[in-house]
């Protein structure tokens, strides 16, 4: 909600001691593009997960125990025999409930709360600002000092479930060496699957609050050189953050859109093995 205008303009770019400028940014590149490229990125993202999370068609592949990341862990009587890994804990679900519901909402919060996906929608969805030297709309800014935006320091206890959500994925690359007459197996979905478990670690252990599990509240590193050794890995891959979290965003639509693919009979999977 925007602030009033006489409080609007005396605050943000308005305040006294900021540069008077008329227009919203002297900026004449494409400034508006980033911003514009993450909204319809992160918008085609939410509508295709959404869509396959509530669907129940097409996310386990029986001969070759492939399981979309979507319903994994699939945990209740409504999943199909073969694809809950680890029991059936939960009775039917309505079908407004998505069967990987035990996990999707830390996830999301894992992925609304990060570092990275912070800056992209704030800039993108809340213009605030939407790019370095242009004006935000709102005449306040109060940070992550309140509600709702203080929730996003819950960070680093949505990466401990993402750490064991990304276990989870790991078992069922594992677990999807599995041939059509039972024994070992593996083919073109096995690829896809381990590709995208790597990718995942990679976006989990590049995590901000991973870097500080690692290495922060040390006074000396050299009192702890295995920890030490831990943050510049982890440190290296933070660098690279952003890119992991939109390549995982990628791998998790393709590995589920192959499964859906294989699963429905749409393709056969290429088998190399099994
Ligand atoms: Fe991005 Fe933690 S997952 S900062």
């Amino acid at each position: 909600m925007s602030a009033p205008a006489a409080e609007r303009d005396s605050a943000g770019v308005f305040s006294p001691g900021r540069a008077r400028i008329a227009v919203r940014t002297l900026r004449s590149d494409r400034w508006w593009l980033p911003p514009l490229l993450t909204v319809l990125g992160l918008s085609a993202f939410v509508v295709y997960a959404t869509v396959r999370s509530f669907v129940r068609t097409a996310y386990w592949v029986d001969d070759y125990h492939y399981l979309t990341p979507f319903y994994s862990p699939c945990l209740s009587d409504s999943c199909v025999p073969g694809s809950s890994h680890f029991g059936t804990p939960f009775p039917e679900l309505p079908m407004w409930i998505p069967l990987g519901f035990v996990v999707l909402p830390f996830l999301l919060g894992f992925r609304l709360t990060c570092y990275y996906y912070r800056k992209a929608y704030y800039r993108s969805f809340w213009l605030s600002p939407p790019a370095c030297a242009v004006a935000e709309p709102h005449g306040r800014y109060t940070g992550e000092t309140r509600l709702p935006l203080i929730l996003q320091n819950a960070h680093r206890y949505f990466f401990y479930v993402a750490l064991v959500v990304t276990l989870i994925n790991t078992y069922d690359a594992i677990y999807a060496f599995h041939g059509a007459d039972g024994g070992f197996g593996f083919g073109l979905g096995n690829v896809i699957l381990v590709i995208n478990v790597i990718l995942l670690w990679a976006y989990t252990v590049s995590c901000h609050s991973c870097r500080h599990a690692t290495g922060g509240r040390l006074k000396h590193f050299s009192a702890h050189p295995v920890r030490y050794w831990m943050w510049t890995q982890v440190t290296r891959l933070n660098t690279r953050h952003m890119l992991f979290a939109w390549i995982t965003l990628g791998t998790l639509v393709l590995t589920d859109f192959y499964i859906m693919l294989v699963a429905s009979n749409t393709i056969s999977d290429l088998r190399f093995v099994g």
